[in-house]
């Protein structure tokens, strides 16, 4: 039998075209996603280079004048996805769309800056890179902090990559949905719809794209005048893990991104005031209609990402996730069983996806060892077993989604070798 680690390389070949990898092959997903292609890029690092630093360049290849980062890029005219080009109708250089997914990527470039020997020529791809980075996280505080604490917004579910989690639903809610609204899934003909969200979702999704299209996609208008304005815990613990990294990495180049360093101070002095005492937890905040959303998702864990410097609060959070359902053969569900949201198999409100323990794992890390490397192993085991899947069912680790998962290949790489 061949070994998982082999099968995870295959599958990140297989899913390559040229110059950027498809989260699968299975057509659920035909175009270049923002943070899978983080990602994926660290699976590449392992065996390689410059397929992962090429992966990086592509994505930025689109990057916005202004600085964003879009969360899809549509290399070619396919149109079996929905919404595609035709639906957003913008982009820069590359047809994208108008909004932007986690900057997970500033922490993927540290990662695999520390861990490779990079030769010249790969030294200055990454400075590239990594000024073009900086410009992503400005854009992030000049367009999206709108009151200046530090903290950003998300103007669309789709920017957090946890496209239906529980945490939008009130919030989802309050959007007036578009009369008359046209639109045609095509997720539906590729993935059961018991695994998918639902099409009240979806008339949510498609009004605020239109209404951000209608704005012609101007950064200030979009914010100011969406439906739905988030200050997410996961979106922004990624945000100032992002800004620490590449501004550790930025000094390998003599690069120095010192006016980022005085937003760390002020990001955490205004996440802590989102810490509730009474249940032990973090949770994200409805900018939009001014209220707390209260469920137990994995996302307000990412907390620990972020590296805070707190080490009581730090403690707290991770004494409450050990009583999440890491007790379970499967774990960590992206909502906590007991939440009355919690669905098993759909989608971004039950199952166990990758990401979301890599994240858990790499806060984990430098607070509690021996937690890391039950999660690290049980992760790896879940892999091994059952390979690499969008994501599984924390009873019994059935396969959901898609197969030829990209993500879930390259952070198996990255755990296995790590
Ligand atoms: C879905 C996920 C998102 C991911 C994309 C491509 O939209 O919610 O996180 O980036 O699919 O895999």
């Amino acid at each position: 039998m061949k070994e998982t680690i082999e099968i995870a390389k295959e599958v990140l070949k297989n899913n390559r075209r040229s110059g950027y990898t498809l989260p699968t092959n299975n057509k659920l997903y035909p175009a270049q996603w923002n943070w899978d292609s983080a990602f994926i890029a660290l699976g590449y690092s392992y065996f390689n280079i410059d397929y992962a630093i090429k992966e990086l360049e592509t994505l930025l290849t689109g990057q916005w004048n202004d600085g964003m980062v879009p969360h899809i890029l549509f290399h070619d005219n396919d149109e079996s996805y929905f919404p595609n080009h035709k639906t957003w109708e913008c982009g820069n250089k590359i047809p994208s769309s108008g909004i932007t997914q986690p900057p997970i990527i500033a922490t993927i470039v540290k990662n695999i800056v520390d861990q490779n020997k990079l030769d010249q020529g790969q030294m200055k791809r990454m400075e590239t890179i990594i000024k073009k980075l900086k410009k992503y996280l400005d854009w992030f505080y000049n367009y999206r902090d709108t009151n200046k604490i530090g903290l950003v917004s998300i103007i669309h579910p789709w920017e957090s990559g946890l496209d239906n989690s529980p945490i939008w639903d009130s919030p989802l809610d309050k959007v007036k949905i578009e009369e008359n609204l046209k639109y045609e899934r095509r997720d539906l003909n590729v993935s059961k719809s018991e695994n998918r969200p639902l099409k009240k979702d979806y008339d949510a999704y498609i009004t605020l794209l239109n209404q951000f299209k209608k704005n012609k996609y101007n950064p200030n208008k979009i914010v100011n005048e969406s439906m739905f304005n988030v200050i997410d815990i996961g979106f922004n613990s990624i945000v100032i893990r992002a800004t620490k990294d590449l501004i550790k990495v930025a000094k390998k180049f003599n690069l120095n991104f010192s006016d980022l360093e005085n937003k760390i101070t002020l990001s955490e002095e205004s996440l802590i005031k989102f810490y509730k005492n009474e249940e032990q937890s973090f949770f994200s905040y409805d900018f939009k209609n001014h209220s707390l959303i209260k469920v137990d998702a994995i996302s307000n864990y990412f907390i620990l990402f972020a590296d805070l410097e707190n080490k009581e609060i730090n403690n707290k959070i991770i004494s409450k996730l050990k009583k999440y359902n890491s007790q379970k053969e499967y774990f960590f569900t992206t909502v906590n069983p007991k939440d009355k949201t919690f669905e098993e198999t759909r989608y971004w409100r039950g199952p166990v996806w990758i990401n979301s323990n890599w994240i858990i794992y790499q806060g984990l890390i430098n607070k509690d060892k021996n937690f890391s490397e039950l999660l690290k192993n049980k992760t790896l085991e879940l892999l091994e077993n059952k390979k690499f899947h969008e994501y599984y069912n924390f009873k019994n680790g059935d396969c959901l989604g898609a197969n030829n998962f990209s993500w879930s290949a390259a952070l198996y790489l990255d755990l296995k070798f790590n």
